[in-house]
């Protein structure tokens, strides 16, 4: 019998390819960069499964490339937004994402960001590094201070409970926009679930933690930016196109708000020449919020399984469209 064929997009930190090549061929991509689109095409004609990530596009046309043989699709990520999933359930594709496992990494780096913020780290670096340092200044890149401070977070799923988590060691405030959270679920962090009006403009420190669909794109723009206090920090490890970048940059250049720090851009990578570049008020780092060893060891090893589970025709540990076994 022929072996199923599989593709996977990039190489990933996995420890035993044998589980899956035992019993299927397995190509994956060598390069660091994405495959283009139009080599996508090709390398999916007739797979079994498909392996990929955030920066691929899988839409309908790229499936129907793949045509019926494919049995699954599997995000190497929690956030899915590269993937049609309405088009893969339309032709009973089961789609798998990594939950879970990047929790709390990505909670801790969305406080490396929100410190490196409030005491302008990222600045000392930079003063350093220019042999600017000449004495101990008693004003020297003065930041906020963290502990006693309100932190704002909207989005109070998995990773957003696990950021105002870590807040209770600094006795912060934390307020949330999320309606749909069950209140005890805020209670258990000592979290006050408030309007989206009131996070805005009560926030010293504002963290978003919203997957990216229709309703959240663009959510923080010029209206939002305004609501929000002048010495307010943004801290954005969802997704770029949460925020206007434009309207950022107009906040951040007019000090409407003081300081952000972002994991996520749009597009991705940002621009070089992108003005959010140019500032000092800006942290920008490569999307790099769950990456550590151990949890994009864990993210592949999870895809991995929803991988080899669908090529077997059971149902994925980890699917994002369910209804696909109705
Ligand atoms: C995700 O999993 O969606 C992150 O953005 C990548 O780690």
């Amino acid at each position: 019998m022929a072996k199923l064929r599989v593709f996977v997009t990039r190489q990933l930190p996995v420890e035993d390819w044998e589980q899956i090549q035992s019993f299927a061929e397995v190509e994956i991509w060598p390069d660091e960069m994405p495959p283009p689109p139009d080599i996508l095409e090709e390398k999916v004609t007739g797979i079994d499964g498909l392996a990929c990530l955030l920066t691929d596009n899988i839409d309908a046309q790229l499936m129907d490339r793949a045509g019926p043989s494919l049995k699954v699709i599997s995000q190497v990520a929690v956030g899915y937004n590269n993937i049609d999933v309405a088009a893969a359930t339309q032709r009973g594709i089961p789609v798998g994402n990594t939950p879970g496992v990047l929790t709390k990494t990505t909670a801790d780096f969305a406080w490396a960001l929100l410190m490196a913020a409030a005491r302008r780290v990222v600045e000392g670096q930079r003063f350093v590094e220019a042999g600017k340092w000449r004495t101990w200044s008693p004003t020297l890149l003065m930041g906020s201070d963290v502990h006693g401070a309100t932190l704002g977070i909207i989005g109070f799923g998995r990773i957003g409970q696990a950021v105002a988590k870590r807040a209770q060691g600094f006795d912060m405030r934390v307020i949330y926009y999320n309606p749909s959270t069950d209140l005890e679920i805020g209670k258990q962090y000592g979290a006050e679930s408030c309007s989206l009006e009131e996070v805005l403009s009560e926030s010293d420190f504002l963290s978003l933690h919203v997957p990216l669909n229709t309703e959240t794109r663009h959510m923080i723009g010029t209206d939002e930016l305004c609501q929000m206090k002048p010495s307010s920090i943004l801290i954005n490890t969802a997704r770029g196109e949460v925020v206007d970048q434009q309207a950022l940059y107009q906040a951040l250049a007019k000090k409407t708000i003081a300081y952000a720090a972002l994991d996520v851009t749009e597009p991705e990578p940002i621009l070089m020449d992108d003005p959010l570049l140019s500032l000092d008020n800006c942290i920008v780092v490569p999307h790099i919020a769950s990456s550590s060893r151990a949890t994009r060891r864990k993210m592949a090893q999870m895809a991995l399984d929803n991988l080899i589970t669908g090529l077997k025709g059971e149902q994925l540990p980890n699917c994002v469209n369910p209804e696909v076994y109705k």
